[in-house]
């Protein structure tokens, strides 16, 4: 009896460390070497429990539609742990999306979560490139959602000209990430090397030199 015990306590314990890691909420997390170690958490600290107020739950933060006035056309406001403490270590994150007439969330990808969004007012035309380089994409009329998987390269494309649109999105992490493939590229610093960029995209000196002009690098 005790023997079957201490094999089936040896087990759970054995499954328990056999557990994955937690996800990463940074981008990186370097090693300190140093001792005694300061200390650097994967997320951020909490207060105290019965310092939890209901304010801590809620944030307006999404409320007013961001100036789409730049580049590309649009502005995307996102609850963080900053404007809506009670999120830390909930997995979770939202976003409110305006994306002006004719405006874009160009290629990009979020690193550490899947995204679905919820089309409320406009059209979009969005599409996701899986692994196998295939693309899925759809257009969206208000009431219909789409999701990106975690990782995958995708963009949201307002092809109206005249009419704004706003999505709202929902991300499974708190801290989502963002790298928008052009401006990850092209202007990155310090830059990648031009030969590495002309290579990669069988491109040549000056498209390279145009293309970092174009982004504002
Ligand atoms: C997004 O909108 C806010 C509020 O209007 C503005 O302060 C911010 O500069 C805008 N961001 C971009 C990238 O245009
Ligand atoms: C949270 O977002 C606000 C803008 O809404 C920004 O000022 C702040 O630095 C962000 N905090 C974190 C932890 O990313």
């Amino acid at each position: 009896m005790k023997t079957i015990l201490q094999l089936t306590m040896g087990l759970i314990l054995l499954v328990g460390l056999a557990e994955c890691d937690p996800d990463p909420l940074q981008d990186y997390c370097v090693a300190s070497t140093q001792t005694p170690p300061s200390f650097y958490g994967n997320g951020v600290p909490c207060i105290h429990p019965q310092l939890a107020k209901s304010s801590h739950f809620a944030t307006s933060s999404l409320s007013k539609p961001g100036n789409t006035d730049n580049q590309f056309g649009f502005n995307i406001s996102m609850t963080n742990t900053t404007n809506l403490p009670g999120m830390n270590t909930l997995g979770l994150a939202m976003a409110r999306l305006d994306i002006g007439p004719d405006g874009i969330v160009p290629l990009h990808s979020h690193p550490r979560a899947s995204e679905v969004t919820i089309l409320l007012k406009g059209t979009l035309f969005v599409g996701f490139v899986d692994g196998s380089n295939r693309l899925f994409n759809r257009q969206l009329r208000p009431g219909d959602s789409f999701v990106f998987p975690k990782g995958l390269i995708h963009y949201l494309y307002n092809m109206d000209k005249d009419e704004a649109a706003l999505a709202l999105s929902g991300f499974s992490s708190q801290n989502p990430g963002l790298q928008i493939s052009s401006f990850a590229s092209f202007v990155s610093k310090p830059g990648i090397p031009d030969e590495v960029l002309e290579k990669s995209f069988k491109i040549h000196s000056p498209d390279v030199a145009k293309i970092r002009r174009n982004l504002g690098g």
